[in-house]
């Protein structure tokens, strides 16, 4: 075989990166409106007063990180052109499973960035590590904003963001001023926390709703321009890549995957244009990808169970009763030589999981007297790529 890369010569991509996960976009598009409001909510940092506390709302992918940057660039450049303005001090510290010591422990770090000194990891106490914080903001003067991203995700918030937002009126804080950005997609959030840090939290709040097509259109032609080269797309391939993300999530970041990987497949079969043909194999390879996932998740006894609802969907044996199932996942199960399950009961529970779970499809049959009330079951999902999935998890 010849050297593997040598026939590879053309790429459709001008610059993929414009197309990945890091990139940050420089402008932003479809989002005048919390832009301005976002504007608003920050505006007072520019007159060297107490920054407003804001709450970003919104699902996955609708832009709440790449417009904050884009608000945060804005204005510190503007905070540089103007006299009166105190300096400005950005902050932001992912919270994914961090507890309030932790949060507050990386805040310090970010602001001793300058320095070697690291905060200790364990050993002192929450309020120790607040005053600490409080000293080296007081030291360097100005406005701190701390962007707290995937805030639902702290552990027992209430203590820090009753804390923070009232440190300059409680005397911990004198030349220092701070405001705290809290960015979440979990909307249930907000009932967790006490109603007076809600208040503080929530002083501005801006959701940002999941886009519609024509709005993914316009933000995915705004980057296929820069990531392709000339004449490397159909437009119908972009708005059927905004259709679809439309229709499912709203999400930006899923129609631009969607997008780069149409890219890939048009690339793969040596096609000059990424056709809507490419968009939806993209689509098949992506969605198989998520089902894989899913099914990965499942303990082994569920994956069976659903492996056996789908042989039977294949052999056009669904909707199916459990004892019917039973019989059946007993064949797969020692096929694959595991021990099965020895109670209906239990096949029924894990029956009951993947429905409630949203694999499986559940109807109710009433069989006249004799026969009385029971359930049959069906799958959701296509019956191929969970068999795929499944054989690859056994040969893994
Ligand atoms: N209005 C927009 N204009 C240009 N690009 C956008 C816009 N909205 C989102 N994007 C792009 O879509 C992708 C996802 O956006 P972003 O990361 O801001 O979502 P998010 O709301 O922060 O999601 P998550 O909740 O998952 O963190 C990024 O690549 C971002 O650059
Ligand atoms: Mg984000």
């Amino acid at each position: 075989m010849d050297d593997p890369f040598t026939d590879i010569t053309q790429t459709l991509f001008e610059d993929k990166n414009i197309l990945s996960e890091e990139y940050r976009p420089d402008i932003i598009l479809e989002r005048d409106s919390e832009i301005e409001a976002y504007t608003n909510a920050l505006k007072d940092v520019l007159f060297g007063r107490n920054p407003a506390n804001i709450f970003i709302y919104g699902k996955t992918g609708v832009g709440k990180t790449a417009v904050t940057e884009y608000m945060m660039d804005a204005l510190r450049s503007e905070v540089q052109n103007r006299a009166e303005a105190d300096p400005l001090h950005v902050h932001s510290i992912n919270c994914n499973d961090h507890t309030v010591y932790r949060t507050v422990r990386a805040l310090i770090n970010s602001i001793r960035d300058d320095t070697d000194d690291t905060f200790p990891e364990t050993g002192l106490s929450t309020a120790y590590a607040l005053d600490t914080l409080y000293e080296e903001m007081d030291d360097r003067e100005g406005s701190f904003l701390f962007i707290l991203d995937e805030i639902d995700h702290l552990s027992n918030p209430d203590s820090l963001l009753y804390e923070l937002p009232r440190a300059r009126a409680n005397g911990n804080l004198s030349t220092a001023r701070v405001g705290v950005i809290g960015i979440s997609n979990n909307y249930t959030f907000r009932s967790t926390l006490s109603p007076k840090v809600k208040d503080t939290l929530m002083e501005k709040e801006i959701s940002f709703s999941p886009y519609d097509a024509s709005e993914l259109k316009s933000i995915l032609t705004q980057r296929a321009e820069k990531a392709f080269i000339e004449d490397a797309y159909d437009n119908s391939a972009i708005a059927l890549c905004a259709a679809i993300a439309a229709k499912d999530t709203g999400s930006a970041r899923q129609a631009i995957d969607l997008l780069r990987e149409g890219g890939d497949v048009a690339e793969e079969r040596d096609a000059t244009t990424i056709t809507d043909e490419h968009i939806q194999l993209a689509e098949e390879r992506v969605q198989r990808g998520r089902v894989k996932n899913k099914v990965r998740d499942q303990t082994i006894h569920g994956q069976l169970v659903l492996e056996t609802v789908a042989r039977l969907e294949l052999d056009e044996k669904t909707p199916a009763k459990s004892k019917t199932i039973r019989t059946q996942y007993e064949n797969v199960a020692t096929n694959w030589g595991h021990d099965p399950l020895t109670t209906l009961k239990s096949i029924q529970n894990h029956l009951a999981d993947l429905t409630m779970l949203g694999f499986l499809d559940r109807t109710e049959r009433n069989e006249g007297r004799a026969g009385g009330v029971h359930f049959k079951y069906e799958l959701v999902m296509d019956a191929d790529a969970v068999l795929e999935t499944r054989r690859d998890l056994e040969s893994a």
